[in-house]
Formats: C-alpha cells, structure tokens, sequence
C-alpha cells in the first residue's frame, strides 16, 4: 500500500507514449516554439506585477538593500533552473515539475506538486490580474474616464478600508487626509450597490481581461507566440526607458544607508522577491510544443533569469536612488511615481501605460501553463479525461484553457493581491524545493544521468554542506545567557511557531550534511534545495499555516480521486 503512493513513471515509458502520441494521426499540439521564442516567454512571465507594484513596498521595507535579495533569490533560482533543464532535457513533457516528480519522487508527491503549481499559475495570474486592472484604471482615469471604484477592487480591501476611515473619521481625521489607497476603498464600499445588504464590490477589469486572454490562448500557441514576443518588447524597451532616463535624476545619498532597516527589513520582502521571479519555470511547460526542447528550454531558462535578474537590480537601485524608501511604503505604482517625484510627468504616463502592457504578457504565459499541466495529469489519470481533450481546430488543451479562465477570473473578481502574493510563492518555493530533490534523488541512479542532454555542472558536495550548517548554527545560537529566553520561544510569544519552522530547516540542513557526504551528492540541487527552503522559512507562520491547509486539500483530493483512477493504479 504504502508503496503504491510513491509509484513511479518510467522516463522510457513516458517517452515512449509520447512518440507515439506524435504519431498518431489524432489531435496533438504543435512545434513552433524556438529558444528566442522561449526566452521571450520567460521574460514576459517573470516582468510583471512585481516590478511595476509590489516592488515599492518591498523597497520601503527593506531600502536600496532589497536590490541585494534580488541577486540572492536569483541565485536561488539558477540553481534550481539548472534542475529544471536537467529534468526537461531528461523528459520534454509539458508537465513540468509535476512530471519531472512522477519520474524521480513518486505519484503522491507529483500530485501535491501539480497541486501546489496550481498556486504558480493560477493563482499567481490573479495576482497579475488584480495589478493589470489597478493600472488599467489608473490609465483610463488619466484619460480623463471616470471608472466607479467598487467596479474596480476586491471587497476585503474595500471593506477594510471602509472601517479604517471610519476609525479615522471619528477621531477628527478628514477623509481628505487618508492614504489614496484608504480613500478609494472608502468610496468604493460606500457606494456600491447593496444586495440583501452585501455590498456589491468587485474587479471587474480583472475579469474582463482573463477572459481576453484565455480565448487568445484558446485559439492557438501560434498567435499566443506572436502577441507575446510583440508585448515583450515593449515591456523591455520601458524598462530600458525607466532605468534609463531614471539613471540621471539618481542621488547616492539615497542609498546610505543601504539596508535602513536590517536585514529583517530586507527579508520582510522576501515574498515579493520571490513572486518576481515566478514564472521562469513555466518555459518548460511548451515542451511539447517546442522544436528542440533538449536544448532550448535550458538556454531559454538561463537567459531569461539573467536578463531579469539585471533589470530588477537596475531598477531597484534606481528607484531607491531617486525616491528616499521610506516614501515608497503603500505605493502601488512606484516606477510613475519615481517619476512624478522629478517632475517628469510624460514619462510617469508612459510607464502606467506600459505597465498595462507588460502585465498583459505576464497573464498570457501564465494562462499558457496552466491548462498543459492539467493536461499531463489528466493523460496521466490523476484528473478527469476532458483535461486532456485537444482542440481538433486549434490544437490547444481546450477544456483545460476554459477552466483556467474560471479559476483566475472568478477569484480575481473578489481576491486581495497581498494574500495573494503571498500563498503563491509559498507553494511555489515549495514546488522549486521539490523539483531540486527530484534531481538529487533521480541521479542515485547512475543509469538515469546518461538518459539526459543536459548536464548539471558536478561539483561535489561533500562536506561543504555540513561545514556551513556548522557556521550558520554557532552564528545563530544565543549566548548561554539567553539559552532559557531562546529555549521558551518554542512555547509561547508571537514567534514560537517561526521558531519551529527555524528548528525543522537546521534539522534538514544536517540531514542534507549526511546525505552529500554518504552519497555525493551534486552541489548545485542541493545548495537550490537550501536557499529556497530557507527563502520559505522566512513567509511568516500565517502563509505556513494556509499553505499547510492547502497541501492538506490537496491530499484529499488525491486519496478522494486521483489515487484510484491513476493509470498505475
Ligand atoms: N513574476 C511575476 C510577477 O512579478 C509573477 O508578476
């Protein structure tokens, strides 16, 4: 029984299905995709909401420092790309990380593994969704339109915001006075229409644009392709304009001192950080749509980390050149307010317009990933047969397409973009952590790592592992003064469960230690493995506890359905 969790897809057999999938005269996708092509889509998901919001309150918390866990999670991610193109080399199947699971740690964790993928593209798409429609307002409003703001955000935020002003108004303050964001929610809550005394509220924008781009990705990856490449470079091309044009108007003083805030200040951004760089993975999910997927998907990964890792270090430093940080807190469009800070209120237009581009490209990648997964699980049984039904006129997963529209659009309508962020990249580091440890435990098998075209750079890790498990552990035990302090933290104050999580990620750190020395393990997986696993210890107890409910649904789910209807069952 217990075996039967953990079975495994045989990467000859999945190759083999796929041949002969190719093969048949039937309905399959098509080869159009080149290392350009693919580069383009990983810039396009990985530029988005981040860098044009969530990138202000990031710099407020942590100043021109968070410029720095750009390049820490970036490295965090090549690691982990270096697993991904292994995998992808290995089996060039739009599953992605959940078929590259099934081959090396078995169904049950594939499964939680497409579970928590769920958390990267859909549900980070409503987080897109939610920015695309801030600024599409903004834009629409500079044109002089008025939009109703309960049409406009989500109820949660309208609601709060409600309650805040009143709060406000009734110690003597002016709604005049109150943040932009405060005001709005104010007005959007007390103005919208009542329905059995719930007040209607919602994002309608968001919507409307899922839907958009859910019928472009339903009628074809061609012209999916063509719109993206168009849309992304523009969004290069602005950013060049931001970084640019921002350059000179940078004073140094700003960033003195570079981390205002410690490095607690700095790792308070850690979520939105990571959230930027969502979405390099999903080029591996057009594998089969690709003309050499053996050599292009790790190109592509690389070069789009690498362009994007630039950027968002550009930028940052720019921003925090130009604007003191601690001006940037609650500001949800800081690349046009940058400018607006320096008088040049032409290009603070063109960026809100562009961010309304970019984030269109981000939408569309991530509406492209999502329905190829599902359609890998359902071939594989662990999802209804109609996931898996191609289009016969447009050759895409077109059941797949639709329901990832009802499941972004819908959510979007309602959903708060912070808690959003947040879930999906907890689940996402999950899934980053997960596809790490396939490697590690695929290449046990020597057999397995003469089946792949691409090879991780061996270094080995030895005792390196364990030697920096001892230095992290003597920097950060207490002194035998506060041993009992450290010692109670377990057991009550606001931090016990961060406590916890600290303890449990020393503990597979050793393990690790053990694991590289007994089985030499490769450097590269394992320091991947470490960094995002660490990079999750630092969301907070709250998205633990979520992620941990949502993993545990997953599970269901499973034992509910996919376990009995697996082919290899
Ligand atoms: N990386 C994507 C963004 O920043 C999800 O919006």
């Amino acid at each position: 029984m217990w075996e039967s969790f953990f079975r495994k897809k045989s990467i000859d057999k999945i190759l083999s299905d796929q041949l002969e999938m190719e093969n048949l005269a039937g309905d399959h996708l098509v080869r159009n995709l080149g290392v350009r092509d693919l580069t383009f889509m990983g810039v396009a998901a990985i530029i988005g909401a981040s860098i044009f919001s969530a990138i202000g309150q990031a710099s407020a918390n942590g100043g021109p420092a968070v410029s720095m866990l750009f390049v820490f999670t970036a490295l965090a991610c090549m690691f982990t790309a270096f697993c991904y193109a292994r995998f992808a080399a290995t089996v060039p199947i739009s599953g992605s990380a959940y078929t590259y699971a099934y081959t090396s740690l078995g169904e049950i964790v594939a499964w939680i593994l497409g579970w928590n993928l769920l958390l990267e593209y859909a549900i980070s798409n409503v987080a897109v969704a939610i920015s695309w429609s801030k600024y599409f307002v903004d834009l629409v409003e500079g044109l002089g339109f008025h939009v109703p703001e309960y049409l406009t955000m989500d109820y949660l935020s309208a609601k709060r915001a409600f309650s805040a002003a009143e709060v406000g108004m009734q110690s003597g303050q002016s709604i005049e006075s109150m943040s932009v964001n405060i005001r709005e929610g104010y007005a959007a809550f007390a103005s919208a229409p009542t329905i059995f005394g719930w007040h209607f509220v919602a994002n309608i924008p968001a919507l409307v644009i899922t839907v958009a781009i859910t019928y472009l990705v339903y009628i074809g990856i061609k012209e999916s392709k063509n719109t993206n490449n168009v849309l992304v470079v523009l969004k290069l091309a602005v950013i060049a304009i931001v970084v640019g044009v921002g350059a000179f108007y940078v004073q140094v003083e700003n960033w003195t001192p570079f981390a205002p805030n410690g490095i607690s200040g700095v790792l308070k951004s850690v979520a939105a950080v990571c959230f930027a760089y969502i979405g390099f993975d999903s080029i591996s999910t057009t594998a089969e749509e690709c003309k050499n997927p053996q050599r292009d998907i790790p190109k592509a990964m690389m070069w789009a980390l690498l362009i994007c890792t630039v950027l968002y270090v550009m930028v940052t430093l720019v921003l925090t050149g130009i604007v003191p940080s601690h001006l940037l807190a609650g500001i949800e469009d800081p690349l046009a307010f940058m400018f607006m800070k320096v008088n040049l209120p032409g290009v603070a237009g063109v960026v809100a317009a562009s961010a309304v581009i970019a984030l269109t490209s981000a939408l569309l990648v991530y509406q492209l990933g999502q329905p190829r997964i599902w359609m890998t699980m359902s071939r594989d049984g662990l999802l209804p047969k109609a996931f898996s039904r191609i289009h016969p006129k447009y050759h895409t997963p077109s059941f797949s397409t639709i329901m990832t529209g009802v499941l972004v659009g819908v959510p979007a309508l309602f959903a708060n973009l912070e808690e959003v962020i947040n879930l999906s990249s907890i689940g996402t580091l999950f899934a980053f952590v997960l596809v790490c440890g396939g490697v590690l435990v695929l290449d046990l098998d020597p057999e397995n790592q003469k089946k792949s075209k691409f090879k991780i750079p061996y270094v080995n890790a030895g005792i390196w592992i364990g030697a920096a498990w001892l230095i992290a552990l003597y920097l950060s035990l207490p002194d035998a003064a506060s041993w009992s302090t450290w010692i109670q933290g377990y057991f009550e104050g606001d931090a016990k469960a961060d406590h916890a999580i600290m303890t449990g990620f020393f503990i597979i750190w050793l393990v690790l230690s053990v694991f590289s020395i007994s089985h030499k393990l490769s450097l590269i997986p394992v320091l991947g493995l470490l960094v995002n696993l660490y990079l999750m210890t630092q969301m907070g107890a709250t998205n633990w506890e979520r992620f941990f409910y949502w993993c545990l649904a997953g599970v269901i789910i499973y034992f509910g359905y996919s376990y009995r209807k697996s082919k290899l069952n």
